[in-house]
């Protein structure tokens, strides 16, 4: 119930207006987000890597409604790469994209050069490319689109959601050499005819997508907060004999920092997503759906204004 309110919130402009001109948020904000420009972003990408975490930034914001906006968002994450390299900071910090934001929806075949460029940016840089998984009904020409990134750019990795029915197949698709798939549970309000609805159907199939992705060649990228899955993929992680470098946790920056800082001293590799840019309010809401007590968090922050 609250999971759908916080969801239907971050569609909403009038919300968003609302919340943005509280001050209080600021702080909520500062928790989740690395800052509002490249800026920011490089110095928090800085501290992590200190503490020995390798990075994913998202450049926040909604899909793109216009072509100027999707090469704007191009140019937006070229430039970014180019100054990580400047700064030292690749291949520890890669980058993760939406192909909403490079004009998937208005044109794939734009959206993908797109990527391209970004791709062959990320090349110069000595680092990766990940794609994220929107809507079930994007998962297609994402995957197509990955496929045509992979001939050029090997490394470049793809997230799959284990709420999908489909996701097993998939991830059977993807469990070959140099491929390095995310798994997550997945974000959207997705339909009973595509998606597992209960968290415990959820799981299983997450454990199910696990497993393959462990047994098989490719490079799994766990990414989850869940304590029971987290301890799951360390068994699997054992048992199919992977050691540190051939696999890696991801979780969200913000979200179980001591978990982050537990799982990197036991060995492992772990990659902070990390988001910035001016746009946070729709990824601010999605962070509140999935967990009721930072809902309270979020009121102190503002009431104590
Ligand atoms: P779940 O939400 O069930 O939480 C399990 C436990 O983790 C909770 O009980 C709590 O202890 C802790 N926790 C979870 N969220 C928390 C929070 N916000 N604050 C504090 N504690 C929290 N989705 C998608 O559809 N497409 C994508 O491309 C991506 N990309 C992506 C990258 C990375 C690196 C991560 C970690 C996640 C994504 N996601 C995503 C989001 C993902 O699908 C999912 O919505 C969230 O990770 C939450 O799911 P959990 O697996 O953490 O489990």
């Amino acid at each position: 119930m609250l999971r759908s309110l916080f969801r239907a919130a971050a569609g909403s402009a009038r919300l968003e207006r609302l919340v943005e001109s509280t001050p209080g948020s600021k702080e909520m904000v500062k928790r989740f987000v690395a800052g509002g420009d490249a800026e920011g972003a490089l110095r928090t990408v800085r501290g992590l890597t200190d503490d020995g975490l390798a990075v994913s930034l998202d450049h926040l914001g909604p899909e793109s409604a216009t072509p100027e906006r999707a090469r704007a968002v191009r140019d937006e994450y070229v430039a970014l790469l180019s100054r990580l390299r400047d700064a030292g900071l690749t291949p520890a910090a890669e980058v993760s994209v939406k192909l909403s934001a490079l004009g998937q929806l208005i044109d794939e075949k734009t959206a993908y050069e797109h990527a391209r460029a970004i791709c062959s940016a990320a090349a110069e840089a000595g680092t990766t490319v990940t794609l994220a998984a929107e809507e079930h009904t994007t998962t297609d020409a994402t995957l197509e689109t990955l496929v045509e990134l992979r001939r050029e750019f090997p490394s470049t990795g793809a997230v799959l959601q284990a709420y999908l029915r489909r996701t097993e197949g998939d991830c059977r698709e993807l469990a070959t050499a140099g491929s390095r798939v995310r798994l997550c549970k997945g974000a959207y309000a997705e339909p009973e005819s595509v998606a597992f609805q209960s968290s415990l159907d959820v799981d299983k199939s997450y454990v199910r997508c696990l497993n393959i992705l462990m047994a098989g060649e490719g490079y799994p990228m766990v990414a989850t907060h869940d304590p029971r899955l987290i301890a799951i993929a360390e068994d699997r992680a054992r048992w199919f004999d992977r050691g540190p470098g051939e696999f890696e946790f991801q979780l969200l920056y913000g979200v179980r920092p001591e978990e982050q800082a537990r799982l990197a001293a036991g060995g492992h590799t772990v990659r902070v997503y990390l988001p910035y840019g001016r746009q946070w309010y729709g990824y601010l809401m999605h962070r509140l759906a999935e967990r009721p007590a930072n809902v309270a968090l979020f009121a102190r922050a503002v009431s104590s204004r």
